[in-house]
């Protein structure tokens, strides 16, 4: 690897643009291209099929790619998950239960929290699982399997690529362990592994939009606060990308569940907040829209990210749409990974921000 920030400005821009190259890499590791399966790169000590459970945890931008696992392995596998931010995990002292699976995220490798999460879980006879890009830290050491993300080294302290890359991994798991549970047959396997090979493409056209969402950020960063929202796996996107813009632009934001709307947030609407809605033509679309004319009667500024399908429909009015490929709505989180964290870069240097090291934050948070 080279690590210099090459034709770029800033690691973050080289490591958002390495995307499509890294998450190929990482699903050539984890796909059988040729036959539409997923082969995991180590056999594993334990049978998905006999899991009662799935235990994540983690901490930052790790912890959503956790969030949008959840909503993976309950739909592919049907497999129960339960999942915390490391630093509550690891003092809850909960129960954990027979035959469950700990599974761990972590860029590093080392965040503290998290470490001592897998401690915990080791001490309760769990079996242990970690998705790092670290494969010699700590973290992957001692935990039973590791699956490594193929990132290559993250020098932005914002997670960019590592992100999408446990994302990929994290939906093969889910594939594995849909096929080992019964849950996913051999032609809705083909399927999502045909999505997920789309899915370094459908990334590299996200990155065309960088322009327009380099204009939009003028916007963004005129705002105070700015609120992210977006349902099913698009919720956690909507954490993510709250955390990305307010890690580097230090402009205060928040991601919402959309149907939260209502308990809450809408109370801050006006025409001084950007209102980002996360929205790929996917199942719940419609009751996102509604959302978002919700947001519109109150003189909210909506900035749709979604597809061509999804906007054309419904003749919203936003202040900025950037429209993303059409895609099967299981890999969208992949994809859209592209455009979220380009509003929060675009920002932060229109800014005059220090992207690359923002204050008070560290790459990785080995002490508690
Ligand atoms: C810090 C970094 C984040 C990262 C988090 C978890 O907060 O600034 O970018 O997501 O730690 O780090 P890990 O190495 O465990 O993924």
């Amino acid at each position: 690897y080279r690590i210099d920030k090459g034709e770029y400005r800033h690691f973050m821009a080289k490591e958002i643009h390495e995307q499509p190259e890294v998450v190929g890499r990482t699903l050539a590791h984890y796909v059988d291209m040729a036959n539409g399966r997923v082969m995991l790169p180590e056999a594993l000590p334990f049978d998905f099929a006999k899991l009662s459970r799935v235990y994540i945890t983690a901490c930052g931008t790790a912890f959503y790619a956790g969030l949008v696992a959840r909503y993976w392995f309950e739909q592919v596998a049907r497999l129960p998950v339960e999942i915390d931010v490391a630093s509550e995990a690891r003092y809850r002292e909960a129960p954990l239960e027979k035959d469950g699976l700990t599974l761990v995220i972590s860029q590093s490798g080392e965040t503290a929290d998290t470490l001592a999460s897998l401690r915990y879980a080791k001490s309760q006879g769990q079996h242990t699982l970690c998705v790092v890009n670290v494969p010699t830290s700590t973290i992957a050491r001692e935990s039973s399997v590791v699956m490594p993300t193929l990132a290559g080294p993250e020098i932005g302290v914002a997670s960019t690529k590592a992100f999408s890359c446990q994302l990929t991994v994290l939906l093969c798991l889910a594939i594995a362990a849909g096929r080992a549970r019964g849950t996913l047959d051999a032609a809705g396997e083909r399927r999502l592994v045909d999505a997920l090979i789309k899915a370094p493409g459908l990334m590299a056209e996200a990155l065309t939009h960088e322009p327009e969402i380099e204009l939009l950020a003028r916007d963004v960063a005129k705002a105070r606060d700015v609120l992210y929202l977006g349902r099913g796996t698009s919720y956690p996107m909507a954490l993510e990308g709250a955390l990305k813009l307010k890690e580097i632009s230090y402009i205060h934001a928040e991601g919402y569940a959309a149907g939260e709307l209502k308990h809450g947030p809408i109370a801050l609407i006006d025409e001084s907040v950007p209102v980002i809605v996360i929205a790929p033509h996917d199942a719940v679309f419609e009751k996102t829209v509604s959302n978002m004319q919700e947001v519109a009667a109150r003189g909210g500024r909506i900035v749709l990210i979604g597809d061509a399908k999804g906007a054309a429909e419904h003749g919203l009015d936003t202040m900025a749409t950037v429209t993303m490929p059409d895609l099967d709505a299981t890999v969208a989180p992949i994809v859209y990974a592209v455009p979220i964290q380009l509003v929060a870069y675009h920002t932060a240097v229109f800014m005059g921000k220090d992207v690359d090291q923002p204050r008070n934050l560290a790459k990785s948070v080995t002490v508690e």
